[in-house]
């Protein structure tokens, strides 16, 4: 997508032909960096400091750390290393885990001498395979939203509710929440859309509105506690928002937060939809609320806030009482009940394990058309 009028994706390989560029996405939207990432020890930190983050973009950043590793080291042991210390980075979105058997798997069956060039090949396949399989959710998600608007008024907004930042700089491009939404924006549907703050890390203050901004789409940032009220009063058509691991049943794990928003929408009537690339799907989990591990973050993230200071410099404020205890899970888990469908790469399935199977009947997610 474009940043000032020039293209970027959220992470890609250096001009130097050797190195990983990313957006560091703890400095925006107050300050544009890239970084630059040269081993695997960067990579790991990245991810777990969320310099990147979102389901596919851990993905594909784990896939080109597996790369660094075996600049670094080509050996047996230095892949399982590598392997095992990005999996261990942040537990919840499976793409992780997903992109490393896929580069596991590739890796192991070849000679040392040859991994690192194939290692950055397929790190950089999974990356154009993401921008692809965005594009197709966007297409899909389009044509909802193109139904929504033929039944509204003519010129009247369709009106759009979305949690966290599933946008492009969530994946490696377009996003997937976001991608059926810059999609009708562009086709020239009028769109309005609610952006969720989403406490603590303010994703959707920091990320989704700067994201929306640069491209032009209509948007309100709006607190955390504010759907509810939109959605009684008849201002939400429709919620989108992404996901960090569905379960094969179509429960869908998701930024804390996103149920409460599935149990508004159920009591408005209003439908909730989950854009996701198949990579998201755990298809060894048929429950979400056993068997996905919920990260638990510092509580720094709780009793501080990060933002602008007045002398224009970045920083953080305090405010919980010194010592107040915390908890702090990152996700939580909307039942496949409240989903009014899952909009994938190959079309909308019913949040549930037919309607699932039935879209990917030819088994486990394979990230295919
Ligand atoms: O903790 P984060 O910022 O990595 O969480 C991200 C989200 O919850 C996104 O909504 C999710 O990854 C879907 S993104 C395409």
């Amino acid at each position: 997508m474009q940043v000032d009028g020039k293209p970027y994706r959220s992470i890609w390989v250096n001009a130097d032909g050797i190195t990983i560029d990313v957006i560091d996405q703890t400095r925006l939207p107050h300050e544009f960096e890239i970084l630059n990432l040269k081993t695997l020890a960067d990579s790991c930190a990245a991810i777990r400091d969320m310099v990147v983050r979102g389901a596919p973009l851990i993905g594909a950043t784990a896939a080109y750390g597996v790369y660094l590793a075996m600049l670094q080291e080509p050996s047996n042991a230095a892949l399982d290393r590598a392997c095992e210390t990005l999996y261990a980075t942040r537990p919840t979105a499976v793409n992780l885990r997903w992109a490393l058997d896929r580069m596991r798997a590739l890796l192991s069956d070849i000679t040392p001498a040859e991994r690192s060039d194939r290692a950055l090949t397929e790190a950089g396949r999974i990356a154009e395979l993401d921008v692809e399989i965005n594009q197709r959710i966007g297409r899909h998600g389009l044509e909802l939203i193109r139904k929504v608007a033929a039944g509204k008024k003519p010129g009247a907004a369709v009106n759009i509710l979305t949690h966290c930042n599933a946008g492009w700089l969530a994946t490696v491009d377009w996003g997937t929440a976001t991608a059926p939404i810059y999609m009708a924006h562009d086709a020239g549907i009028p769109l309005q859309v609610w952006v969720d703050e989403t406490r603590p890390r303010n994703q959707g203050a920091n990320l989704t509105a700067w994201e929306l901004g640069h491209h032009g789409v209509p948007h309100s940032l709006v607190v955390d506690n504010a759907g509810g009220h939109l959605m009684q009063q008849g201002m939400v058509d429709l919620c989108l928002v992404g996901s960090d691991r569905t379960t094969r049943s179509g429960d869908v794990c998701n930024k804390i937060g996103t149920y409460l928003k599935a149990l508004a929408a159920h009591d408005n009537e209003v439908p909730f939809y989950v854009c996701l690339p198949s990579t998201t799907i755990d298809w060894n989990i048929g429950d979400g609320f056993s068997d996905i591990p919920i990260e638990q973050r510092g509580a720094d993230e709780v009793t501080q806030i990060a933002g602008k200071l007045p002398d224009g410099g970045m920083g953080t404020v305090v405010i919980a009482p010194e010592g107040t205890g915390v908890v702090n899970y990152a996700f939580d888990v909307t039942p496949a009940r409240l989903v009014t469908g899952l909009i994938t790469e190959r079309g909308m399935a019913e949040a549930s394990e037919a309607g699932l199977a039935n879209l990917f009947s030819d088994g486990a997610s394979k990230g295919t058309d």
